[in-house]
């Protein structure tokens, strides 16, 4: 997110136009806690993950006080709103473009589950932390002859545990929107072993309807002659907490100066996007539809390619 603040900022100043950041999404909208960013306010932060300007889940945007409040306060400051986040993020730039505000959004979650966008910030560098992850614990499984069940973020969407499974070679995906009976899971670690494995790596989605730890625990209860040992690893926050990789400093870059030009072009209402390597717009009345579905087509890659 920081490469997309950086981009806004120093895109905006370029216009000639001036900068704030709000400090805390919608919670500081609501308080009122602006801060004017010249070119050096954004500088070194590139390479840093997160947000320099913090963040916070506001319970007082979702009622209609709160968000007349962010609306005077940003009235009385700006122009325009940069929204950068993920799905209640982009729905509450919605109702702030619905309530009169000139808002463009840009998608940012490890969950990759916006509506309209091929991928959003964050989701490269999460990816990659949870590979590196997985590379490890194979390192044990593998001399230890075990089965590692890791679980992975992603809140209602299987799409990191997906292409995590995908590029990190598991055995089993466990997600959401193609779940996996107990049964079927002891299924796929005895064919990993059948096949002359020394190891099976499930990655399972936190949405999934079990996690990792109660599927450990089942298979221990229901399946105790599994030919190997069962482990359990929560990668959790971990994932969000990593350097942030090339591609999502280019695609933040690319989204902040996107978004910049949206304004200058007079659109609102509307999200930048990604979209076979070009950017669209989107409009945030369908973003704020809600999160979008993952077609668990790949799931046939996974399975085929975990022979
Ligand atoms: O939406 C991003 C995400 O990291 C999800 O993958 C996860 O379920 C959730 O946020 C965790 O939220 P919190 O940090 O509030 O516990």
């Amino acid at each position: 997110m920081n490469a997309a603040i950086r981009a806004v900022v120093r895109a905006a100043l370029d216009r000639g136009w001036r900068a704030y950041g709000v400090e805390r999404g919608y919670a500081g909208l609501i308080e009122g806690v602006f801060r004017e960013l010249g070119d050096r306010d954004v500088g070194g932060i590139i390479h840093r993950g997160g947000t320099m300007l913090g963040s916070a889940r506001s319970e007082e945007f979702m009622t209609e006080a709160g968000q007349r409040r962010a609306l005077a306060n940003l009235s009385a400051v700006a122009d325009a709103l940069v929204v950068i986040g993920g799905n209640g993020s982009l729905a509450g730039a919605h109702a702030l473009a619905d309530a009169g505000a000139k808002v463009v959004g840009i998608a940012a979650t490890i969950d990759n589950d916006v509506r309209g966008t091929e991928i959003a910030i964050g989701v490269d560098t999460a990816l990659g932390v949870a590979l590196e992850s997985i590379d490890r614990l194979r390192v044990t499984a593998t001399s230890h002859h075990r089965a590692f069940v890791i679980e992975v973020m992603g809140r209602h969407c299987g799409y990191l545990a997906l292409m995590a499974g995908i590029a990190g070679g598991a055995e089993a995906v466990v997600i959401p929107e193609a779940p996996l009976s107990i049964d079927g899971i002891a299924a796929e670690v005895r064919a990993a072993y059948a096949r002359g494995k020394s190891h099976a790596i499930v990655v399972v989605a936190e949405g999934a309807s079990r996690g990792a730890s109660a599927i450990v625990d089942q298979l221990h209860a229901q399946h105790a002659d599994l030919s190997f040992d069962l482990r359990v690893t929560v990668l959790g926050h971990v994932q969000r907490g990593g350097i942030p990789s090339a591609f999502d400093r280019l695609l933040g870059s690319r989204c902040g100066f996107a978004a910049i030009e949206t304004l200058a072009r007079g659109d609102s209402d509307v999200m930048v996007a990604a979209s076979g390597g070009r950017f669209d717009v989107v409009p945030l009345a369908e973003v704020a539809t809600g999160p979008c579905t993952l077609a668990p087509t790949q799931l046939e890659l996974a399975r085929i390619l975990a022979r």
